[in-house]
């Protein structure tokens, strides 16, 4: 049995989803599963180093996680430059989980290091600047891809099946509701659950900007390619408070409500909030209507109704209602285990650059979910439906 490492710099990863999607959920649990298993004759495992500003911090986690994972701390160093050059290394693979606008002059540093890149979205917060990353990727020649992980999410995989068994029939329309409140920060022992530049545009911060990568790939994959789009975002609250403690103001749109109409007719909606208090299944739910039946996705749970099954309501605001709409619905079960589902798109890369294995979620295609966000912005700004060009 061989056991092939494969070298991984881990940069951004004392944020929050460095930290917890990516090493400790992701390569953490690769290692503690004893390496991603390839056939009889071989096991690929990963190599972390961390990298970033903060000393202190990467000792942290290189000790805490690295000691947990394997009974050794991880090596760390805040010198990005020097992991690129292989001081401390070979490292094949450059992934960079920082803020969003630190992003491109990361993966130009790791382009001139000529590594494998993978890395968190949006790849940047304007269209042009996320198809010159990707096009300085492509024409380096270098495997590449960007997270998108929704995609792996049990939800969306059953959805994804119940599209593919014909349970649908055709399908009329989506409805997607996202969200929850997040804390302002600015009442007392109340403090917000989500770091404060996501509400300033002036650090990459807005709903659109980081929903609607999502919704892009999602759409795409699970529903068809999206021809045009409508969009209105707000800012509904105007003061937060930062880590620090002060007050800032928000510049950024922390909701969107957005109509994306695909290429074969599907009317798609998507409500985003971080103002909204949640009383439906999940922090996410999508409810897919066909002409043969109906279902409801959360995060990892789906329920189905059947034509067959659907009752039949009538109109009457004077009598209590009859019916409990929550009863007609059966639950899609769970027929397999469901992995993480960065830890899954983690696997599925390190395959793309060790093994060649075929790959499509590129930094072209994260491209494409910035250029929705963009056009979503325009639509708003311009109040007109905006079609969706060929990137
Ligand atoms: N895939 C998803 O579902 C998902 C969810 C949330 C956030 N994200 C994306 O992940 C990225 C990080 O978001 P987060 O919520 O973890 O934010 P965060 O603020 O918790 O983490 C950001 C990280 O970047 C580091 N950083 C910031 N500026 C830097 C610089 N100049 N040099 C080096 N490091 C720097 C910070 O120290 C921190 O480690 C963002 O691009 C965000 O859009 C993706």
């Amino acid at each position: 049995m061989e056991i092939r490492r494969i070298g991984i710099i881990m940069n951004g990863v004392t944020g929050r989803m460095g930290t917890n999607q990516h090493l400790a959920r992701s390569i953490c649990a690769i290692i503690k599963q004893g390496g991603i298993q390839i056939g009889n004759d071989l096991i690929i495992m990963p190599e972390p180093i961390l990298t970033g500003r903060r000393d202190y911090a990467l000792k942290r986690l290189a000790e805490t996680y690295g000691v947990e994972a394997r009974g050794e701390a991880f090596a760390y160093t805040t010198d990005v430059q020097g992991a690129l050059d292989g001081t401390y290394g070979d490292y094949e693979i450059f992934f960079d989980a920082s803020g969003t606008l630190q992003r491109a002059k990361f993966v130009e540093m790791a382009v001139k290091a000529g590594k494998a890149i993978y890395c968190e979205k949006p790849t940047a917060t304007e269209t042009k600047e996320a198809v010159r990353i990707a096009k300085l990727v492509e024409d380096a020649g270098l495997k590449n891809g960007v997270v998108q992980d929704k995609l792996w999410l049990p939800g969306f995989r059953k959805l994804k099946m119940l599209k593919e068994l014909g349970f649908f029939g055709n399908i009329l329309s989506v409805k997607g509701d996202f969200g929850y409140w997040v804390f302002t920060g600015m009442d007392s022992d109340q403090p917000a659950q989500r770091p404060s530049w996501n509400y300033r545009a002036e650090d990459g911060g807005g709903m659109m900007i980081d929903m609607f990568c999502h919704w892009r790939y999602v759409i795409d994959n699970v529903f068809g390619p999206v021809k045009s789009l409508v969009a209105h975002g707000k800012t509904d609250i105007d003061t937060r408070r930062a880590e620090a403690g002060t007050p800032f103001a928000c510049t950024a749109d922390d909701s969107a409500y957005a109509m994306f109409l695909l290429e074969d007719g599907t009317m798609v909606q998507f409500n985003s909030s971080w103002c909204t208090r949640v009383r439906r299944d999940d922090l996410l739910t999508v409810q897919v209507d066909g002409d043969k039946g109906s279902a409801v996705a959360g995060l990892r749970d789906v329920v189905v109704q059947s034509a067959a099954e659907t009752p039949k309501p009538v109109w009457n605001p004077d009598v209590p209602q009859t019916i409990d709409f929550f009863e007609g619905w059966t639950p899609v079960p769970d027929n397999l285990e469901y992995d993480n589902a960065f830890k899954i798109q983690w696997e599925e890369f390190i395959r793309h650059v060790v093994l060649d294995e075929p790959w499509r979620y590129s930094l072209m295609e994260g491209a494409k979910g910035v250029q929705l966000a963009e056009l979503g912005m325009q639509s708003w700004k311009e109040r007109c439906w905006v079609d969706v060009p060929e990137l």
